[in-house]
């Protein structure tokens, strides 16, 4: 399948867990991927090819980094047709246990670097371009300890919807893809009991896998998709829907 033949895509936190299934599958369907990571190789300049992949080491939540990412993209490739902001960090806070530090790490990167990073992109962007965002189900419902995640993402729905509106004009489209419960490293430190109590939470009787998101953001990221902007998928087995 080729359904991002010619694409250049730019999937920000797109090595591992749902971030790696995403630029995988658009590295399979012909698109160019650039994935950022922290990890990668030593120095930060340089991007590592991996598959069809490049790997641009970079911090998400670093507004310079990004900056030298987008640089180097616009260096190789002049362009950006497909914008996947994934990258994300989900802490376990009750209300009374919320810290400035905590508060402001959790905005920082799910909202305030997510801005920049679309803000930074657009103007690399023409008619046709898709931004896709990584939203999650924690922002429509209330998951007791993750006030300030789920506050986050319900932004990140917010912007995806006022973006689709001011970019209309422009034929760049946004949206979102919202998770419910996805086996990666965010959910690694669940007990068996968590995960089972979860699953049992969720109509389909499982946990998503990542390469289940990366489908749906397939599908926005593509031209199939060419009359869908300011929505929100949720792939969460039913578990925020029914
Ligand atoms: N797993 C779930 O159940 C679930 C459910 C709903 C929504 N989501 C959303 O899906 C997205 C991906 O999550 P995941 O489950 O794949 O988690 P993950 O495996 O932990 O990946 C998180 C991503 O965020 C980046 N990241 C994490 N902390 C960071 C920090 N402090 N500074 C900069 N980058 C950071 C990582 O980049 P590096 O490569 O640099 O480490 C990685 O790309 C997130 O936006 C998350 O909120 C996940």
């Amino acid at each position: 399948m080729s359904r991002l033949a010619n694409k250049v895509a730019l999937v920000i936190g797109g090595v591992g867990g749902i971030g790696g299934a995403v630029s995988q599958r658009f590295a399979n369907e012909g698109a160019r991927v650039y994935a950022t990571s922290r990890k990668g190789g030593e120095t930060t300049a340089g991007a590592e090819s991996s598959g069809g992949i490049r790997v641009i080491q970079a911090d998400a939540s670093d507004k310079a980094d990004l900056q030298r990412v987008l640089e180097h993209i616009r260096s190789e490739q002049g362009r950006i047709d497909v914008l996947v902001i994934n990258a994300g960090l989900s802490e376990y806070a009750p209300l009374r246990d919320i810290s400035e530090d905590h508060f402001d790490r959790t905005f920082g990167l799910n909202v305030r670097s997510l801005v920049f990073a679309a803000q930074g992109v657009t103007d690399m962007m023409q008619a046709g371009g898709s931004i896709v965002l990584i939203g999650s189900i924690a922002g429509d419902i209330g998951t007791k300890g993750y006030g300030v995640y789920g506050a986050t993402k319900a932004a990140v729905r917010s912007f995806a919807r006022t973006w689709a509106n001011e970019l209309a004009s422009t034929g760049i489209r946004v949206n979102v893809v919202s998770p419910g419960p996805t086996d990666t490293a965010m959910m690694a430190s669940a007990s068996q009991e968590v995960r089972d109590v979860l699953s049992s939470m969720i109509p389909l009787g499982r946990m998503g896998r990542p390469e289940e998101v990366a489908a749906a953001a397939l599908f926005l990221a593509s031209d199939e998709s060419s009359f869908t902007t300011g929505a929100e998928l949720a792939v969460d087995g039913g578990m925020a829907q029914v």
